[in-house]
Order: C-alpha cells, then structure tokens, then sequence
C-alpha cells in the first residue's frame, strides 16, 4: 500500500491545498493530511479547529475517501513511522519557495534516509496564495471567494474577521 503524507500548517486550509489533495488523492493509495507544528508561526486556528476544516472541506468533494487527516507535534519523520509511510507530498509555487522546501526536504532525508519527498506544482491559479494571504486579505474585508474551500467559507471568514479584531 503506498501511503503518502502531505504535511502543513493549514491555518486554515486553502483551495491551494484542496487542489494538492485532490491531485495526491488520485496518485497513492491513501494520503494522510499531517497538520504540523512549524516553530517560526503562531497559528490563529487551534489543531482541532484546523482538523475540522479540512475534514469538512475533504468531505465536500466527492470521491475523496482516501484522505485521512490527523494532527501531531513531533518531527516529521517520526510521525511517518508510526503510519508506515516514507513519502512526503508537497506544493510547490515559486521558486522562492524551492529554497526553503529544499532545505526542508534534505532535513527529512538526513534524519531518515528512506523518505522522499516528492513535489507537485500548484496550479496556476492557486500559486499566489497562502494561508496568511487569505487571513489578510479577509481581516481587512476583502473577498476570498476564491481562495477557501467553499464548504468551509462562512465560517472561517467569519472567525478570521472575529479573531483579527482582537
Ligand atoms: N496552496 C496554497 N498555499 C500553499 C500551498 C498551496 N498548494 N502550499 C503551501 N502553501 C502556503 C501555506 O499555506 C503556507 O502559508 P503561510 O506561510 O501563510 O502559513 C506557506 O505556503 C508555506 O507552506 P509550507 O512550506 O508547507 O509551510 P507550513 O508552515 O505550512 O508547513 C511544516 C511546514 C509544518 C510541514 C514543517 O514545519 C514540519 O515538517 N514541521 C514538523 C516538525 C519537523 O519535523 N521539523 C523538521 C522538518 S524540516
């Protein structure tokens, strides 16, 4: 069985990510969406809260029964064992990002030889975006109509506008 792993912040999930979901879905037996601490953020959505809106954005798409999302604190390469994968799934942007993931991905290797990481251009129409992007752009009332997953939209620009206030 090969199962791949697609590791992120996800504060919160974005139709970026949903495309990478939907494209890793149909190449590995199953994916596993890791929701992950990255130590340089702090997060506005608690791990529950991100858990839940990529569930409910996963479960909106018909024929996604391959995903399975979870959330862990530790490194990486130690969540891969536990769920017998060694295939790390990541979207890639722009080659501004290419540096950072390259870096990232040599981390993984060195403290596990065994583990790929394979890497999944971003649809065009998604390249701009990010997970700050879309709190920004929400916090300051514009329209992210095109950047989250509809199934998830009112909420989360609700709770964006609510917790940017604060
Ligand atoms: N569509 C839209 N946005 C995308 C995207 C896509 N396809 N791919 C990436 N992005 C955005 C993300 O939303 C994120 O936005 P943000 O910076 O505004 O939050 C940004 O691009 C960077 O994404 P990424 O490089 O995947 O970083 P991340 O913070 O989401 O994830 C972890 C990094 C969590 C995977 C990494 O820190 C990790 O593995 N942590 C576990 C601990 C560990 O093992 N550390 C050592 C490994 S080097």
């Amino acid at each position: 069985m090969r199962i791949a792993v697609y590791p992120g912040s996800f504060d919160p999930i974005t139709k970026g990510h949903l495309d990478i979901i939907k494209r890793a879905s149909k190449m590995f037996d199953k994916v596993i969406v890791a929701i992950a601490v990255n130590s340089s953020k702090r997060p506005m959505f608690t791990f529950d809260e991100r858990k839940a809106l990529l569930e409910k954005s996963v479960a909106s798409v018909p024929g996604l029964d391959n995903i399975q999302v979870e959330a862990f604190d530790g490194l990486l390469v130690d969540f891969m064992h536990q769920h017998d994968s060694r295939i790390i799934v990541k979207g890639l942007r722009f080659v501004s990002d290419f540096e950072y993931e390259f870096q990232m991905a040599l981390t993984n290797r060195k403290l596990d030889e065994e583990i790929e990481t394979m890497f999944m251009v971003t649809c065009y129409k998604y390249s701009y975006l990010s997970s700050s992007i879309v709190k920004e752009v929400c916090s300051l009332g514009g329209d992210v109509t095109d950047m989250l997953p509809e199934a998830i939209m009112d909420e989360t620009v609700a709770e964006i506008k609510n917790r940017s206030k604060k």
